[in-house]
C-alpha cells in the first residue's frame, strides 16, 4: 500500500532501525508520529529525518514504553493530535544484560519489547480499524525462541538477559499470530519481522560479546529497515497477515511462535499485566 498522506506511528525512531525505516517512510510522503521516551531526542530524529527525507510532516511525541502510564497518555494525547492511523510499526527494543525493572516494577525487557506493544496495540486498534485498509509490523528477532516461562515470565528465580530477550521476541511473535486471528475481516493485518543482524545501539548493555557482535558484525540500519518497510508497503501483502518476514519475504519462525494456545495463555497473562 502507498503510504504517501497516510499516517504512520513508530516506536524506537530515535536510532537505529527505526530511524533509518523513518527516513524511507517519510521521503515516500507519509506523516510520521514519533513515540520517544526522552522527547529532546525524539526532536533531534525529527530534525534528521527531515533533513534526510526532506518531509516537513514529522512529530515527536513522549512515550516511555517502560511505563503503562506513559503509553495510555500518549495515547490520549495522539487521538487528540490525529484521527488515523495506517500503519503501526513497534519497533522498539532492549537487550540488556542486568535484570533491571520498568516504572512498573517488572522485569524491563518483557515490559518494553513485549507488554509495551501489546498495550499500545489494543488501545489503538479502534483507530486502526476505523483507517483500515491499515497494518501492525511488530519487530521481532531471528533470536526469538525457547518457551514462555509462565511461572517465571519475569526471570525473578532466575536471570539471563538472553533468555529475557529471546522470550520477549517470542512473545510478539505469538501475539502478532493471535491478533491475526482476532483482527479477521477487519481489514487490519498484523505481521512480525526480524531485520537480520544489524549495527545498532541494541548491543550496548548487554556485555561485551553482543556489543562486538552488533557494532563490528552487523549490516547498516538502511539495510536493516527493508524489512520493515516492506512489510508496511508492499502492495503485494495487501491481505497477509499473521505472518513472519525476513530479508523481505516470508520466512520459517520457531514451532512454539505457531501456537495458538500458548498464544491464548499469553494474552490473557499480558492483558492482567497491563489492566486491559
Ligand atoms: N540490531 C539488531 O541486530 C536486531 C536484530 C533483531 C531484532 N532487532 C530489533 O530491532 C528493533 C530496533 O532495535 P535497533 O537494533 O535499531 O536498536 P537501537 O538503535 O538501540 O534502537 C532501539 C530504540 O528503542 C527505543 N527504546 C528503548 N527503550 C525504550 C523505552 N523504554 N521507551 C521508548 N523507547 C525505547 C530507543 O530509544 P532511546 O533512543 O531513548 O534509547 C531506540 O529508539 C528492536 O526491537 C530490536 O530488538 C534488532
Amino acid at each position: 500500500m502507498t503510504v504517501k498522506d497516510k499516517t504512520v506511528l513508530i516506536t524506537g525512531a530515535t536510532s537505529g532501525i527505526g530511524k533509518a525505516t523513518a527516513i524511507s517512510l517519510a521521503s515516500q510522503g507519509a506523516t510520521i508520529v514519533l513515540a520517544c521516551r526522552d522527547l529532546g531526542k525524539g526532536k533531534q530524529a525529527v530534525a534528521d529525518i527531515a533533513d534526510a527525507s526532506g518531509s516537513s510532516t514529522l512529530k515527536a511525541m513522549q512515550c516511555d514504553l517502560s511505563s503503562f502510564s506513559s503509553i495510555r497518555a500518549f495515547c490520549d494525547e495522539y487521538r487528540s493530535k490525529f484521527t488515523t492511523l495506517h500503519v503501526l510499526i513497534n519497533n522498539a527494543g532492549t537487550w540488556d544484560f542486568k535484570r533491571r525493572e520498568s516504572k512498573d516494577g517488572i522485569e524491563n525487557i518483557f515490559a518494553v519489547n513485549f507488554l509495551a506493544p501489546f498495550l499500545l496495540t489494543n488501545l489503538l486498534l479502534d483507530l486502526l480499524k476505523k483507517s483500515s485498509p491499515s497494518r501492525i509490523v511488530n519487530v521481532s528477532s531471528g533470536l526469538h525462541g525457547g518457551t514462555i516461562n509462565f511461572e517465571d515470565p519475569e526471570g525473578k528465580k532466575k536471570f539471563s538477559g538472553f533468555v529475557a530477550y529471546r522470550q520477549s521476541k517470542l512473545a510478539l511473535l505469538l501475539f502478532t499470530r493471535l491478533l491475526a486471528k482476532k483482527l479477521e475481516g477487519s481489514g487490519v493485518t498484523v505481521n512480525a519481522v526480524h531485520p537480520g543482524f544489524v549495527s545498532t545501539n541494541l548491543g550496548r548493555d548487554a556485555g561485551f560479546f553482543a556489543r562486538y557482535f552488533f557494532t563490528l558484525l552487523g549490516k547498516s540500519p538502511e539495510k536493516g529497515a527493508q524489512t520493515s518497510i516492506y512489510v508496511a508497503t508492499s502492495p503485494d501483502l495487501e491481505g497477509t497477515t499473521g505472518q513472519y518476514f525476513a530479508n523481505c519475504a516470508p520466512a520459517k519462525a520457531s514451532k512454539q511462535s505457531c501456537d495458538l494456545a500458548t498464544a491464548e495463555k499469553l494474552w490473557q497473562a499480558a492483558a492482567a499485566y497491563v489492566h486491559l
